[in-house]
């Protein structure tokens, strides 16, 4: 079984695929975490974000792997731990140039479709290119503002700041974002976590 919980940026779906995920007893995936991965690694080798050659070519001689452990996945490059490097501002600025490149995006499908059923998939496009046949799909939205006034509690910046840079991700990951046709699509915004988690698994379970 894959379930699969889409969404704009800062939507919330990794605490809700996180919270759905433990109360299924099975792990859960970010893809973003990889988008996120191919950046660091590109900045810190100072690759140009734009050349998806370049890009390609270092991240198969570092190869990066995913830990999808339920109390939140984690990120390696070789014994290196990236996890608490992946959500800084620069890493926000450069991702979606990054994952706009097709070889980038076929590098990080191809993990994700070799992992090994069940589990709960979280990103743009798991419910729409990445897991198609997914039995239980769902869409997160919420106002820019509030999606901002909740980052505002994990970033040092400006709400007003956070707010006009997602608005700028969405834009930029447009092409990623439209909720697969048979996606229960949630506006997260007047809910609590616990509310949204209860409200996807009352789904699933059904
Ligand atoms: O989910 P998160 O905000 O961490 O994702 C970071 C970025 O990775 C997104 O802004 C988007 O550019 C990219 N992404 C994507 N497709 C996915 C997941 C993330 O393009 N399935």
């Amino acid at each position: 079984m894959i379930v699969t919980i889409d969404g704009v940026a800062a939507s919330g779906k990794s605490s809700v695929s996180g919270g759905v995920a433990r109360a299924l007893g099975i792990p859960y995936v970010s893809s973003g975490l990889l988008y996120r991965a191919a950046t660091l690694l590109g900045l810190d080798a100072g690759l140009d974000l734009g050349d998806p050659g370049a890009l390609l070519a270092h991240l198969s001689s570092h190869p990066v792997r995913l830990e999808p452990l339920a109390e939140g996945n984690r990120v390696w490059r070789a014994d290196r731990e990236l996890t608490d490097d992946l959500h800084s501002t620069r890493v926000d600025k450069g991702v979606s140039v990054v994952a706009a490149h097709p070889q980038v995006r076929a590098w990080v499908d191809d993990q994700l479709r070799a992992l090994p059923e069940p589990f709960v998939a979280e990103g743009r496009d798991m419910g729409t290119a990445v897991f198609p046949h997914a039995q239980h799909k769902f869409y997160l939205t919420a106002s820019a503002r509030i999606r901002a006034e909740r980052r505002a509690k994990e970033r040092p910046d400006d709400i007003p700041d956070i707010e006009a840079a997602l608005i700028r991700r969405d834009e930029l990951d447009a092409n990623q974002i439209a909720p697969a046709a048979d996606a229960q699509v949630l506006d997260t915004g007047p809910m609590t976590l616990d509310e949204v988690i209860t409200t996807i698994l009352r789904a699933v379970r059904a």
